[in-house]
Order: structure tokens, then sequence, then C-alpha cells
């Protein structure tokens, strides 16, 4: 069994750093291999959006990203683990830029969903061993998180969980627990805090016993929070009294109750959370649905089209125009 803690954040023995070792030692204890990385002076460069990892995925290959840097080396860490405990400093109210890019890189083209699809095809073609996708995509695997925050103010921190829960979203790791440790300049180093190291050390043993178990049996260990799925704090308002879960996307409905504000939730709704396959498996056939909607349509209308993008492919030239 392979833990794997992973830090985000700045240099050497830093507040994630402590933190996630904290939580290695007791993973050790339960049993794990663990390793430990830095990603501070690993170069993870932004996902350009070309494509090419998801058309190699579709066109009988595995998930292979083109750029030339340190991207493949984590990659390969995080498929071959068992569980991971990742830590990720609050940068402007969010996850740090190189978590965001390597999620960028990391999380749509390992969808779940599509690479089961893929899988089910190549293997109804009567295809074995190499000609299917890496196993390793398919393997159970646990993961925490832990936010680190310099702020005593919570709002300061408001999308560090959120935006790093993507990191095993699409994959569809399962969420043993997280951890959200604002206030650290005020403590100066983890270390004062006993209370905090202990959660770390719970949550680097829960993520050690998790491994092998069903999903379903994996209990949270964290704060609530008020998503039932994800255990979220971060709702998104969109046609109130509609709320959206800005971490897995599940919907509840706003209702004032003896002048507090509740959100209620239906079971069904529940079920399309991003955390769980269904969820993916809805994304997935949404972006299907664009596919077939969108190809004829540029295919029927190529000629009118190209003429239309004239003057955004050529924007200086029709600018310099204007200005005759
Ligand atoms: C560029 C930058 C932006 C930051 N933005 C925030 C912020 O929005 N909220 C917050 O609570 N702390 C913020 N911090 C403070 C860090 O989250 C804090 O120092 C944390 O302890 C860093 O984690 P580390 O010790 O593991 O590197 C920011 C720090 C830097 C360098």
């Amino acid at each position: 069994m392979k833990v794997l803690g992973i830090n985000f954040g700045g240099r050497n023995m830093k507040c994630g750093e402590i933190m996630v070792k904290e939580a290695l030692f007791a993973a050790k204890k339960a049993g794990a291999d663990v390793e430990f990385v830095r990603t501070v002076n690993m170069r993870i460069d932004h996902c350009s959006g070309c494509g090419v990892c998801s058309m190699k995925r579709d066109e009988g290959g595995n998930v292979h990203c083109i750029k030339k840097d340190d991207y493949a080396r984590l990659e390969e860490k995080i498929l071959d683990a068992d569980g991971i405990i990742v830590a990720a400093p609050v940068f402007s109210v969010g996850t740090t830029g190189q978590m965001k890019n390597f999620i960028d890189r990391f999380g749509a083209a390992h969808d779940r969903a599509a690479l089961d699809e893929i899988q089910k095809k190549r293997i109804a073609e009567g295809k074995t061993g190499d000609e299917l996708l890496d196993p390793r995509y398919f393997k159970k695997r646990y993961v925490a998180y832990m936010s680190i925050g310099g702020a005593d103010t919570p709002h300061w921190v408001a999308l560090g969980l959120p935006t790093m829960t993507m990191f095993g979203t699409s994959i569809y790791m399962k969420v043993v627990g997280q951890i959200d440790a604002y206030g650290q300049g005020r403590r100066a180093n983890p270390v004062f805090d006993e209370e905090l190291m202990g959660k770390c050390s719970e949550l680097g043993k829960r993520v050690a016993e998790a491994v092998g178990k069903p999903y379903e049996e994996v209990e949270w260990y964290g704060e609530e929070g008020v998503c039932p799925v994800c255990h979220g704090k971060v709702m998104m308002m969109d046609q109130a009294p509609e709320v959206y879960c800005a971490t897995c996307g599940v919907k509840g409905t706003m209702t004032l109750e003896d002048g507090r504000m509740k959100i209620c939730y239906q079971d069904e709704d529940l079920k399309v959370s991003r955390v769980r396959m269904e969820g993916l498996y809805d994304h997935y056939w949404e972006i299907e649905g664009m596919k077939e909607v969108c190809i004829p349509k540029i295919m029927e209308n190529q000629e009118w089209l190209e003429e239309q993008l004239k003057k955004y492919k050529n924007f200086d030239e029709t600018i310099a125009a204007m200005e005759e």
C-alpha cells in the first residue's frame, strides 16, 4: 500500500510540508509505504488546451500530455499511489497557481466516465493487454486535502479547499477528509498547535486505513460544512432560491425557518454530485451532446464561418481599417 504526500506549497519545512509529513508518519505507522514530494522546484506549466492528451486517449493510446516539463513525473507518482495526502497554501483566496496548473492538465483528460466508456469500447472490440487503457486509471484511490492559509479570517481562504478538491474529482478518488488550516500567520509554525498536528496525524491514519475499502464505507474526517455530499462550505447562488455547491455541484434550495436560512436537498439531486460517478457521467453526456450538435453545425457552415472569422483572425488589420 503506497501513500504519497504532496506539498504544493513553499520551500523546505514550510507549514504544508510539516503537516503532510505528520500525516505520513501516521500512515507509515498504519502500515503504508510512504513517499513525500515537494513541488516547489518542479516546473509544471499551464495547460494550453491543445487537447492532444485526450485525443491520444480517444485514438487508442493512453492519456499523454506533450509538454516537456515535470508534470509527467508527478502524474506517474499519483497513478502509482493508493492513498494521497495533498497540501497547498492559499494564494489570493484560492489554491496556488502551480496546483491549479497540475489539476488543469491531470483532471479533464483523466475523466473517469470517459475512461470507463473508452475501456468498455476497447474490450468490446476484443482488445487486450497494452491495447487497453492503463489499469492504474481505474484503481480505487483515496485522497485527503490540507489547505493552509495565513489569514485568521475564514473568508480569506474560502476557495482554497473547493479549488483543491478538483485534484482527485475527475479520476474519481474518494475524499477521506480535509483540514482547513487557516490562521497560520499568527501561529508562526504548525508545531505550536498540538490540536492541528493531531488532526494531520489522524487524517494520515485514516487515509492508510481507507485503502482497499469500498468507497461507501469510508467515514468522513473533517468539518461537516453545508453540502451533505462533499461537506463543502461554499455555495453558488444562481437563480435564487436555488443554490449549487461550488465544490461538487449538488443542487439545493434555500428556505427560511424561524428567521434562519436553511438549505434543503432532494435525494435525486445529491446523486449528481461530481464526486460521484453519476455526476461525472452527467457531465460526460453533456459534453458528448455538445459534440453531436457542434460538429454538424460547423461542417454545414464551413465557408460562412470562415468568412465571419476573418475580422477576428486579422484583428490588427481590422482595427487599422476602422481608423482610416
Ligand atoms: C502570493 C501569496 C498570496 C497569499 N494569499 C493569501 C490569501 O489570500 N489568504 C490567506 O489566508 N493567506 C494568503 N497567503 C499566505 C499563505 O497562505 C501562508 O503564508 C501559508 O502559510 C503558506 O503556506 P506554507 O507555509 O505551507 O508555504 C498568501 C501568500 C502568498 C505568498
